[in-house]
């Protein structure tokens, strides 16, 4: 999640090489029941989840009717789903006869209620500057600003708007003034390259990128105009760039740039929001996978919505009055569902962070807590690790005592994190709900409910209400009944937060969920049902890593280290990390003739770090005379791993090998590594 190539991680030493502390996958000997009161003020108790969840299976529609009505509709709905996960034909649409905007369930109809209530906390990143309460009255004049600008811009109905901006509150207005416009934005994360951001605004064929001068984080600052520049070098000369001013850094203007700050002066400040199908597209979203570049997921309007709110109330068991942070960014899934439109559809108040975990110090987190009372708090496995290693005085020196309910996402967390987490953070009193879930899911998918369930660290447990996970075995796609088992995860069923496609390639999109068990969604993760019937994510089954909580595929680091024109073949695994949970590990072999050298190891560092972005960077490059193949040329990833992992004894059958010796020589060799 959210912390980019500023997370946590980044700006701490190194942890030692392979020390395993990452395996979580057994079953705990302490459960956390929820306190009695806690679950008598809750929206769902254990009785209320078993009674929903049952409800939820045995009449879908009516269920999802039910829930469908927590928006506003300009014209409600009167079909439910239709839904096929049949390979040729995958559809899924929700609510599709209904029309609705997205800003307006997530501004307008507060604003009779709660106009003067603070729809969004600010908190910048140097903790000196002032924060910002920006009220629901407040922010429907920005975005209605921010909306008449980009029509200025020429954006319409079904236009692509690209956003790279740091975690400022003109990042939130960006996207509900295209959802008021309709159009269709693409956030890319402030972390990447120009030529990753370049890539991305070609591919969804943007009209208009919104970026600022510079994006401050952690005291540093990131030139986000220039990139932009540069990516722009690389697009069609007719996409205009909108900039917002952060920190008043001098940039190159250009005759494609337009002043968002002179032009929001002169806008007008109301605009109607326009109405748009349930089952158009809200948002494209990049994200990796195991082959290939990236691919553009694609979310509705009125499914994601329900789904966003719907699980923002009930997995933090949000209540009116409450302060709501998520620490992610914006440019992931994260951020979009449960800073923005989750916590805004539901009225909420919600804080966005510019900064890291880190800056000034490893109390940040914790001093936002108390300064504004957080009660429901949202964060990466990755950045406890990290602030787990700094000591308890950063957390004790603060008033944490709002706190009710704690959350983690984006990777597995280690008990050792959790119990960290639960006693320290929350004095052992503040449940915490282990959200496992996808960019492509819109929301989450597996959770405890925190006044509903025993809760065990490192498990994320229990389907939310509608999802019906299944196991399968991985070579006979076979259901797998029972309990104490372990698989591959599949959804044999839709939900109204499910991505509709992959923007431009519906094939991919086919291809990618539903060709390998057909009839089903495939997550890419394994996992394993203990005794009690609760699930563990044991972590992905395919070529994408997760490092700090960020999703990657290492097919995308191969390509960008083959590109350089000293390598000739490159291959990258995962390995256990002690604070990124996983590590890069690139095994690198150079053209005929290069010396293997300490500047070189840099220079590809560096290189990766332009391509992509500081968050790909190989933690590990290891020099390979030759990968180990199979006879018809595929690269044994599955060796490589072991070898990354240090675990020689699990090699496995190497006699399928055109060249069994280059094994020898890379376990040999493997201290090199650096
Ligand atoms: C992993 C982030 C274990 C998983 C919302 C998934 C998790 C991938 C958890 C999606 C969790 C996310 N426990 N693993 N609580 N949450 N994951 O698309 O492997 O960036 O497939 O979405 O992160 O990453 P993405």
């Amino acid at each position: 999640m959210a912390h980019g190539s500023f997370c946590a991680a980044d700006t701490l030493p190194a942890p030692d090489f392979a020390e395993d502390h990452m395996t979580t996958h057994s079953n705990p000997d302490k459960t956390y029941a929820p306190d009695p009161a806690f679950a008598k003020a809750a929206h769902v108790d254990a009785a209320g989840y078993e009674k929903m969840y049952e409800a939820s299976m045995a009449d879908p529609d009516a269920f999802w009717a039910e829930q469908g009505k927590r928006l506003d509709w300009i014209k409600p709905f009167s079909k439910v789903s239709d839904v096929s996960f049949d390979l040729g034909n995958v559809h899924i649409k929700w609510y599709e006869d209904g029309t609705l905007n997205v800003a307006a369930n997530c501004i307008d109809r507060h604003l009779e209620t709660r106009g003067d209530q603070t729809a969004i906390i600010w908190e910048p990143d140097d903790p000196k500057d002032d924060a910002k309460h920006i009220t629901y009255k407040q922010l429907h004049r920005d975005v209605c600003k921010m909306a008449n600008v980009l029509e200025t811009l020429g954006v319409r109905k079904g236009d692509r708007v690209v956003i790279y901006l740091p975690m400022i509150p003109e990042a939130a207005y960006a996207m509900l003034a295209c959802a008021r416009i309709g159009a269709i934005h693409s956030i890319v994360f402030a972390g990447f390259s120009p030529d990753a951001l370049g890539a991305r605004i070609n591919g969804c064929d943007a009209k208009v990128v919104i970026t600022a001068d510079e994006a401050p984080r952690g005291g540093r600052k990131t030139a986000l105009k220039s990139n932009t520049d540069q990516a722009l070098l690389h697009c069609k000369d007719s996409v205009k760039c909108l900039v917002v001013k952060r920190t008043g850094g001098q940039t190159t203007w250009t005759s494609r740039d337009y002043d968002y700050n002179d032009m929001a002066m002169e806008a007008d400040d109301v605009s109607k929001p326009v109405e748009m199908n349930a089952e158009d597209p809200l948002f494209i979203l990049y994200t990796s996978g195991s082959t290939g570049q990236p691919k553009g997921v694609v979310h509705s309007t009125g499914g994601y919505l329900a789904y966003a709110a719907m699980t923002h109330q009930y997995t933090f068991d949000y209540h009116d009055g409450d302060v709501f942070w998520c620490t992610a960014d914006v440019g992931w899934v994260t951020g979009h569902s449960y800073i923005v439109y989750g916590p805004l559809a539901n009225g909420a108040t919600t804080i966005m962070f510019e900064g890291v975990p880190t800056y000034p110090d490893a109390g940040r987190f914790w001093e936002v807590c108390e300064k504004h009372k957080v009660n429901q708090f949202y964060t990466a496995p990755t950045a406890l690790r990290a602030l787990m290693g700094q000591g308890n005085e950063f957390v004790e020196k603060y008033d944490l005592s709002d706190l009710k309910v704690l959350g983690t996402v984006g990777e597995p967390i280690n008990p050792e994190a959790w119990t960290w987490y639960y006693n320290v953070v929350g004095k052992g009193k503040v449940p915490i709900v282990d959200t496992w879930w996808q960019t492509e899911t819109g929301g989450h998918l597996m959770t405890p409910l925190p006044g509903a369930t025993n809760l065990k660290p490192g498990s994320a447990q229990q389907p939310f209400f509608g999802i019906k996970p299944l196991v399968l075995d991985p070579q006979s796609a076979e259901v797998i009944e029972g309990n104490d088992v372990e698989g591959v995860l599949v959804i044999a069923n839709s939900w109204p937060g499910q991505m509709r496609t992959v923007w431009g390639d519906h094939e991919r999109f086919e291809k990618t969920y539903f060709s390998d068990y057909p009839g089903y969604y495939f997550t890419g993760d394994g996992c394993k049902r203990d005794a009690d019937g609760d699930y563990w994510i044991t972590g992905r089954v395919d070529d994408v890593i997760n490092v700090s909580g960020h999703r990657m595929g290492t097919a995308e680091v191969e390509s960008a280290l083959v590109a350089h024109e000293k390598v000739a073949e490159a291959a990258v695994v995962g390995y256990p990390h002690d604070i990124k949970g996983q590590g890069i590990y690139a095994y690198v072999t150079l053209m005929n003739g290069v010396e293997p050298t300490e500047e070189l190891r840099k220079e590809l560092e560096k290189w990766v770090r332009t391509e992509i972005g500081p968050i790909a960077k190989p933690d590990l490059i290891q020099w390979a005379p030759g990968l180990p193949k199979t006879r018809s040329g595929k690269i044994m990833r599955r060796i490589l791993r072991k070898i990354a992992e240090d675990d020689f004894g699990a090699l496995g059958d190497t006699s399928t090998l055109a060249e069994p010796a280059v094994v020898d020589d890379l376990v040999d060799n493997r201290m090199n590594r650096k």
